[in-house]
């Protein structure tokens, strides 16, 4: 397996939405690799966040890739709007379509040029990407249930992480594993030591008074998990 390099990439939900443009501006010059978008629809999700129109302009301002998690009922419908806006990576949820509908879905993605990642629920089994899996860059284990930030940490997710390492395996591709909800630096090392290296951090992050600190706590204590991954 090849050995992907730790992301440490804050979710933006928990940004000052009335600076934004400081928020994204101070996650960057912290360090950051990558910045996490929260779409929410209010229909697959209890919740609703932000668009498109708002992605353009994170985008605009960040020097990093964006990373966008669909968690709508229908996100084969808003594609080329991602691409429009400068999306890095989509997230559709394992759950939404027919496999059908996912498979196509993700081949879309990728023919957009952009990258493509299935994300699973806390009820979900690993098992439920196995049959999209070919398809993907990345595959994202949720560890609190989708749709609200500041949520507690379910380390009862952790061993998910290891599984969808070995559906991968024994589909022969090779992904990225990313981990959203709670994620903290308390936590991160035994994400890390699981087989995670993408880490979407948002009020471990945000609520930081100092960002660059905040960022490298991350970084040492995923790094140091995954050296210990790397013994086992
Ligand atoms: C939850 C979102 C997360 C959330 C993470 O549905 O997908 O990205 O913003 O925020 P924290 O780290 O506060 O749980
Ligand atoms: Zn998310």
């Amino acid at each position: 397996m090849r050995k992907h390099p730790i992301i440490i990439n804050p979710s933006l939900l928990a940004a000052d939405f009335l600076d934004l443009e400081k928020s994204v501006r101070e996650a960057v010059s912290s360090g950051v690799e990558m910045l996490h978008a929260d779409v929410m629809d209010g229909v697959y999700v209890p919740n609703i966040s932000f668009g498109f129109d708002i992605i353009g302009k994170i985008v605009s301002v960040s020097s990093v890739p964006v990373d966008v998690h669909m968690m709508t009922a229908a996100p084969w419908n808003y594609l080329d709007a991602l691409k429009n806006v400068g999306a890095y990576s989509v997230t559709i949820h394992s759950d939404v379509g027919d496999v059908c509908t996912r498979r196509d879905t993700l081949a879309r993605i990728r023919a957009l040029e952009m990258k493509s990642a299935v994300a699973l629920k806390p009820a979900y089994p690993a098992e439920n990407v196995a049959d999209v899996i070919d398809l993907c860059d990345m595959v994202l284990v949720m560890t609190v249930e989708p749709g609200f930030g500041g949520q507690k940490f379910m380390e009862d997710m952790i061993p998910k992480i290891r599984e969808v390492r070995r559906v991968a395996e024994r589909a022969c591709v090779d992904i990225s594993v990313q981990v959203d909800g709670g994620v903290n630096a308390d936590n991160i090392g035994l994400c890390a030591e699981a087989g995670a290296d993408n880490f979407v951090v948002g009020t471990a992050f945000f609520g930081a008074e100092d960002k660059e600190e905040r960022y490298g706590e991350l970084r040492a204590a995923a790094e140091k998990g995954a050296s210990r991954e790397a013994r086992d």
